[in-house]
């Protein structure tokens, strides 16, 4: 009998899907004076607590944000890919934003690994846009980070030179880091290396390879699964994208977001095998959950 892939498989916490289901209320006072999560909520790596995001430049104000709560849980010794989904305008990019510490929420906290964020540990981010200096070699683009942090030069670029290899872009190390000497895929992948060089404990990328051509873009996503197999690198990454089969091919678990204000509308996880190669595509769990997350996304648009 085929087994139905949305139905939960394990003794997980996680009720594969939640859909429709609303989030348990979490009323909570926040004293802004210490560290503690409120009740309701357990350490995990990320909480966002409710966030709350209003812009008053609309008439009615443009509630993005109310109350709104996640909590993403570490995976230990393991890398995770968390997927965020929903229509454009819903709040992908804030929510990544207030993780990374570039935008603070009108109220609520956020908290990584039970401690509130502070403007210090400022979290990497990967955005479709490339982001390397221009001006700056492969290398020096990768080491900047560890030379920033005070790592001696030499220690950086031996660091930056294994991070290079590991992104694939050895023999690349000395060009700039510039379109068209590399291609937008390579520029990815440079950015990539820049981020993951210091070991960050989460990745953040906002539709990362929304720029590249179709055949770029999956070589990318087989890619970055297996730096993650291969690397012992083991970030939660948080990732947008609007492609169904990408967040079906990178993704242990998948937010849907409704909007106005933004609530979580489904969650659930892909069991698909750990190691990730292009053959999984045309596995039918595969096309099951591309379709399955396809119905689900219609189902926003419709409203
Ligand atoms: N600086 C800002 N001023 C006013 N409105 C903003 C600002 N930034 C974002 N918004 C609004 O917040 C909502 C969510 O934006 P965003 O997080 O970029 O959406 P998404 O990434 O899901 O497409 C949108 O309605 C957008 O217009
Ligand atoms: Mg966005």
């Amino acid at each position: 009998m085929k087994r139905n892939i949305f139905q939960k498989q394990d003794d997980s916490e996680i009720t594969v899907p939640v859909e429709n289901t609303p989030l348990p209320e979490t009323k909570v006072n926040i004293d802004a004076s210490t560290d503690q999560l409120p009740v309701g909520h357990s350490t995990d790596i990320i909480n966002l607590v409710n966030i709350t995001q209003v812009y008053s430049d609309h008439t009615p104000p443009n509630v993005v944000f109310k109350d709104f709560n996640l909590d993403i849980k570490d995976i230990k010794d393991s890398g995770q890919f968390i997927t965020i989904m929903g229509k454009s305008g819903c709040g992908k990019s804030t929510l990544l934003r207030y993780i990374s510490g570039l935008q603070v929420p009108t109220s609520g906290e956020v908290y990584i690994y039970g401690k509130k964020r502070t403007d210090k540990d400022r979290i990497p981010m990967v955005f479709q846009q490339y982001t390397s200096f221009e001006w700056k070699t492969v290398l020096q683009n990768v080491a900047l980070p560890l030379i920033l942090k005070g790592v001696p030069k030499d220690e950086a670029n031996d660091k930056a030179m294994d991070m290079i290899k590991i992104v694939g872009l050895a023999g690349h190390e000395n060009k700039w880091a510039k379109y068209p000497i590399l291609s937008g895929g390579q520029l990815q992948r440079v950015a990539i290396a820049r981020n993951l060089v210091v070991n960050p404990q989460i990745l953040l990328m906002d539709e990362p390879f929304g720029a590249l051509d179709t055949i770029t873009r999956k070589q990318i996503q087989v890619f970055l699964r297996s730096i993650f197999e291969n690397a012992k690198i083991d970030p939660t990454v948080v990732f947008v994208t609007h492609s169904e089969s990408e967040a079906v091919f990178l993704s242990s678990d998948i937010y849907i977001l409704d909007s106005g204000p933004a609530t979580i509308r489904n969650h659930f996880k892909i069991d698909l095998p750990e190691n990730r190669t292009d053959s999984v595509r045309y596995s039918t769990d595969f096309s099951d959950y591309v379709n399955k997350l396809g119905s689900l996304l219609e189902d926003l648009k419709k409203e």
